[in-house]
């Protein structure tokens, strides 16, 4: 069979990465997490202290930065494990602030086509299918209610060992999805050629079985 690409897209918490990972291991895949990259040089910025609405300063601290994504899903920043401190509330509450600047996002979809050009690849973000790989063989959009996706991530971090506000998570979240939805520069947006599938009543299991059906209709 020959390695395809496949795109998952979609709003904040709705399960894109989960799925991911376990589509990309079903298939031996390598699985890019794209939403990683832009939370990297948002934790970068932060602790340098630079102004997130600077794109000129944002910009050129990124093409001097090294974010590497590890398989076993660590995420290194100048070499240094940032697995855990890219998904503190600070940089989930300012990443769509720094992913908005059109020079970011430029210099960040060259380094995913890089990491994508080979195939054998399950990306997830929210602007795969749409700029990254226009020519992915199979493209997904996950969608779930905003109830469902904060009760989701409220139930993440209990198991992470902390309680949250779940009324706050889903005003981070609507917060979130409206600067990624409302950006000019290549915003949320469903593919044409996108398959929708809507998360809200099914299982991790079901959702992976559904893209593994696409998956296999094309190869
Ligand atoms: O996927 P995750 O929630 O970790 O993404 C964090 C943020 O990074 C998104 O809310 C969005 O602002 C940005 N992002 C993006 N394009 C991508 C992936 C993520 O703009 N392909």
């Amino acid at each position: 069979n020959d390695a395809i690409a496949i795109a998952i897209d979609g709003p904040a918490a709705a399960g894109k990465s989960t799925v991911a990972k376990i589509v990309a291991q079903e298939l031996s895949y390598i699985y890019i997490d794209t939403g990683a990259m832009y939370r990297a040089i948002t934790f970068k910025a932060l602790e340098q202290k630079v102004k997130l609405d600077d794109e000129t300063t944002l910009i050129d601290l990124l093409v001097h930065t090294d974010i590497e994504l590890k398989h076993g899903q660590s995420v290194l920043l100048d070499e240094q494990d940032v697995t855990h401190e890219i998904r503190s509330e600070m940089v989930s509450n300012n990443v769509s602030h720094v992913a908005k600047h059109p020079e970011i996002r430029i210099e960040m979809v060259k380094r995913q086509q890089e990491l994508a050009k080979k195939r054998g690849v399950v990306m997830d973000g929210r602007d795969i299918g749409t700029h990254v790989i226009p020519d992915a063989e199979v493209k997904v959009f996950l969608i779930a209610t905003v109830e469902e996706r904060a009760k989701r991530r409220y139930e993440e971090n209990l198991k992470k060992g902390f309680s949250s506000n779940l009324e706050q998570l889903k005003k981070e979240i609507e917060q979130r999805d409206l600067i990624d939805t409302k950006r000019e520069a290549a915003p949320l947006l469903k593919a044409d050629d996108a398959i929708e599938i809507d998360t809200t009543s099914l299982s991790i299991n079901d959702v992976a079985s559904l893209i593994l059906s696409e998956v296999e209709k094309v190869t």
